[in-house]
């Protein structure tokens, strides 16, 4: 079944977001490498949900896809690091801006957003998508739990946005194409807005749902 679909390498894939989507990108059928700094941890997190674990620049390697799950304050620093091996390659990041301790509060990086961050370190051959800023941890780690979202997929490469409607239709959700990947900043500010919401309503992860679309896009 994995064959006519890309190898995807989670880097961070041993934290809460990139497991989870890892897990359900596995049962989805497609070959999943879980990165880590530490071989020995992506081996473990990788063994849990029938993966296989490397340390990131070996995931980056042995893939089609890298999908990024690091915390924010970490993304410069191991996208640099991992910038010679993605060359080439579709780069989805899941990165949220947020700066502890006022995570319910829009703070934007000077340079726009973390997605442009990411473009500009990797450099103009890296096809760079912004995804899954608006899905719950909480909601990704039950494999069965069926989620109420939307996911806002941006980039300046159609094709490459298309690859990552098809990771969101894998993971159980409804990817829906948002423009290019200047428009990844409502993405990711509008996390901070979803944890505020949760505190006040008490949800255990609010998301997004975009309306009036044609039924297609619709699920
Ligand atoms: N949690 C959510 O509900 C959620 C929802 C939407 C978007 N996001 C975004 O997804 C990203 C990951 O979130 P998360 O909650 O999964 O984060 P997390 O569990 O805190 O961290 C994910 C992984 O990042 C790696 N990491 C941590 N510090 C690092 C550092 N200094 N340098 C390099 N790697 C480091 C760790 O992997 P190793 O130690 O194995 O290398 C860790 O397991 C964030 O940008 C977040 O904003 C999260």
């Amino acid at each position: 079944m994995t064959e006519n679909l890309p190898v995807v390498a989670v880097i961070g894939g041993t934290g809460a977001e990139g497991a989870g989507l890892a897990a359900r990108w596995v049962r989805a059928g497609y070959r999943v490498i879980v990165g880590s700094r530490n071989t020995d941890n992506a081996v473990e997190a990788a063994a849990a949900i029938g993966a296989e674990g490397m340390d990131n620049a070996a995931a980056v390697a042995a893939c089609d896809i890298a999908v990024l799950t690091v915390p924010y304050s970490a993304q410069r620093a191991t996208l640099t690091g991992l910038r010679e091996g993605l060359q080439g390659k579709i780069l989805v990041d899941v990165t949220v801006p947020l700066v502890p301790p006022k995570v319910m509060r829009v703070q934007l990086p000077e340079e726009g957003c973390a997605a442009l961050i990411a473009q500009a370190v990797l450099g103009n051959d890296v096809r760079v998508v912004s995804a899954f800023q608006n899905v719950s941890a909480g909601h990704l780690k039950d494999p069965d739990y069926v989620i109420d979202c939307d996911v806002l997929i941006t980039g300046d490469h159609p094709e490459a946005r298309a690859e990552v409607v098809k990771l969101a239709t894998a993971a159980g959700l409804n990817g829906v194409e948002a423009g290019p990947l200047d428009n990844a900043v409502a993405a990711e500010a509008m996390t901070s807005l979803l944890i505020w919401m949760n505190r006040k309503y008490k949800s255990p992860g609010a998301g997004i749902r975009i309306t009036a679309l044609p039924p297609e896009n619709e699920d």
